[in-house]
């Protein structure tokens, strides 16, 4: 497959998943030159231009392409990254997680605390103006856990469409309604805890309306914060590009009240306001566990991600230190 290229070599991994054909999950790009460390970045960015097309094509095919082992070391190497590609940057509005700015258009991923694990998604579903793709940098490899998994979304849709197939034809049907409750402030304990004035970049309550009725989102003002009620949104999506649907949903394990994955007050239904079964969300858990490739953090892999056709997670560190910084791009 990387035949393909002057520049980049596929390699392979053990952890990789492998899907018939020789096909594997996800792609691993290594460069073919040796040479000095300036070099092979300078010719790292000048390949990503040349070879713009080809690399579009293995993402649009298998999903996630794995850049490992190029000497891209600071967040500010990332950003030049991410700037060949010349992708328009995808803003953070409406977003859940907390992050920073670190340099130009990279932000830390979700500062949340690294112990707990953060559930499969793909990007920001919950609102309509989501990215397509998404760069993440392994800047700090993790001690130990903090991996990222992954997983191909089509196959999350036709395995719950054999299991469930009444829940999937409902869930076609309806979508989902997302009620997510925001407090004033960011709350840094939760994966979803940014606060109402981050997520919509204002603190003027009829400023954030407006932004909010710009993403289909409805506020309903409480004593401390907002209730955001957004949908129904379609669950399942048609990916013109790879011909397939994709669990495109954040319903990715048990949400109906169960604290350990969704904080408390957040809660996904059915557009017709059907509860979501128990159920089907435990099988839907299962297949995610059993499909996604979980690739160990090196220092200095970038990894890009179709956000269309690609769900990812977080595992709990388990030893630190961990940095992993991202980019989102329209
Ligand atoms: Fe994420």
């Amino acid at each position: 497959m990387a035949s393909g290229s002057r520049f980049f070599q596929e390699v392979e991994l053990p952890e990789q998943k492998s899907y018939g054909h020789g096909i594997r999950f996800p792609v691993v790009l290594t460069s073919k030159l040796i040479t000095t460390k300036e070099k092979v970045l300078e010719a790292l960015e000048e390949a990503i231009r040349d070879e713009k097309p080809w690399l579009e094509s293995l993402l649009r095919e298998r999903g996630v392409i794995l850049f490992r082992g190029f000497p891209v070391i600071t967040p500010s190497d990332f950003n030049q990254v991410v700037e060949a590609f010349g992708y328009p940057e995808a803003f953070y509005i409406g977003g859940r997680a907390s992050r920073t700015q670190v340099v130009g258009r990279i932000y830390t991923a979700n500062e949340s605390p690294l112990d707990k694990r953060i559930p499969f998604h793909h990007e920001m579903t919950y609102v309509k103006n989501f990215p397509s793709k998404l760069f993440f940098f392994c800047e700090e490899e993790p001690g130990s856990g903090g991996q990222t998994p992954i997983v191909l979304s089509h196959i999350v849709y036709e395995k719950m469409k054999k299991k469930h197939p009444e829940f999937v034809a409902k869930l076609e049907e309806h979508g989902l309604t997302y009620t997510i409750v925001t407090s004033d402030e960011d709350q840094h304990s939760s994966f979803t805890g940014r606060g109402w004035k981050s997520v919509y970049h204002t603190d003027d309550k009829k400023v954030a309306e407006e932004r909010a009725a710009k993403l289909g989102t409805k506020l309903e003002w409480m004593e401390n914060g907002v209730k955001t009620i957004t949908g129904p949104l379609p669950a399942i999506r048609w990916d013109k590009e790879s011909q397939r649907k994709t669990w495109f949903n954040n319903l990715t394990g048990p949400v109906n009240g169960d604290a350990k994955i969704y904080d408390k007050g957040t809660y996904v239904d059915l557009g017709n306001g059907e509860t979501v079964p128990n159920d089907a969300m435990e099988d839907c858990s299962n297949i995610l566990e059993e499909e996604c490739a979980i690739i160990p953090w090196k220092k200095g892999d970038v990894m890009f991600v179709n956000n269309l056709t690609v769900l990812h997670s977080r595992q709990p560190l388990l030893k630190p230190p961990r940095r992993i910084l991202a980019s989102l791009c329209k």
